[in-house]
């Protein structure tokens, strides 16, 4: 991890562009926390990808807080819709003006956490399959310079980058994605997380998904509910806290509980204003 953030740390002040790409359920605890503090100046497109996972108000939401930062972009994109990511080639050099792509070329590194969908954005930029680059020995550890269309070059960095586990909120999200592994967070913990965002934010999804005749008032009434929906009851009338804990996560992250964002900007707000308030 110290070598993958040394080689961002030296290339990013030779590029022209960062692409990131960003989970749009989570848009802020999937950004690379190096990505802000390296930047400088540099322009930024902000990849707002699994947007078919996403709740479309509150992606909306995160384009225009991000479009209103000077030097960012964001587009919504998913891998259902693939000229909407290569329309990424024209936003470019649109973002670089000085730059003159028929002398030079336009640099641009992408960044992504583990599981965001940068390899598919790859392949679907470069409209071949590339080698994955990352931390396990069966995949590509170099760093790859990929040409694409409008004489633009995109650097592709191997090695993992640690993602934000603060504040806390941050850490439940990226377990819940599937961005971190689950021994990092207790996966119960994790789904207890999950379960009480729904009751608050989309109670009529679970009503939905489980048949509920109300919304319960806590997260283990809720769990002992989906156990007796799903037939994962222990002896006692207790439900099997990791079979649901199981049956939740899996039917959030492959959609099944429909489209579920899960933070706002206001929301990421709210962690800055709680931090600047603490010890005070
Ligand atoms: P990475 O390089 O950032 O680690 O991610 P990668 O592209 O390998 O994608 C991780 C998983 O996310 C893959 O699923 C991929 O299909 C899925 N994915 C990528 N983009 C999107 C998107 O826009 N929408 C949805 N719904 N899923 C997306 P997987 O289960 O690991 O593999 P597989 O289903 O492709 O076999």
């Amino acid at each position: 991890m110290h070598k993958a953030k040394k080689e961002i740390r030296e290339v990013i002040p030779k590029m022209d562009l960062i692409i990131e790409v960003l989970d749009a359920r989570l848009p802020f605890s999937s950004e690379n926390p190096m990505v802000a503090s390296l930047r400088g100046d540099t322009p930024c497109i902000k990849m707002l990808n699994k947007s078919d996972l996403a709740d479309p108000a509150v992606t909306q939401q995160w384009l225009d807080h991000i479009n209103h930062t000077s030097g960012m972009k964001a587009i919504a994109v998913n891998l259902k819709q693939p000229d909407k990511i290569r329309s990424v080639l024209a936003m470019a050099p649109a973002m670089v003006p000085e730059r003159n792509l028929e002398v030079s070329q336009l640099k641009a590194i992408i960044l992504g956490i583990p599981n965001v969908g940068k390899s598919t954005t790859i392949n679907i930029l470069a409209s071949r399959t590339v080698a994955k680059t990352g931390n396990e020995p069966a995949v590509t550890r170099q760093q790859q310079r990929i040409k694409l269309p409008n004489n633009i070059v995109l650097l592709d960095t191997p090695g993992f980058l640690w993602p934000k586990l603060e504040p806390r909120d941050c850490g439940y999200r990226l377990a819940i994605s599937g961005a971190i592994k689950s021994t990092v967070i207790e996966f119960e913990d994790v789904a207890m997380y999950l379960a009480e965002y729904m009751m608050q934010y989309y109670p009529d999804a679970l009503v939905q998904r489980y048949q509920l005749k109300d919304i319960p008032h806590t997260g283990i009434e809720l769990f002992d509910r989906i156990g007796q929906r799903r037939g994962c009851m222990r002896r006692g009338g207790i439900a099997d806290t990791h079979k649901v804990a199981e049956i939740l996560i899996n039917e959030f992250r492959d959609g099944q509980l429909g489209r579920i964002t899960l933070e706002t900007p206001d929301m990421i707000a709210d962690h800055g204003s709680r931090k600047s308030g603490e010890g005070s």
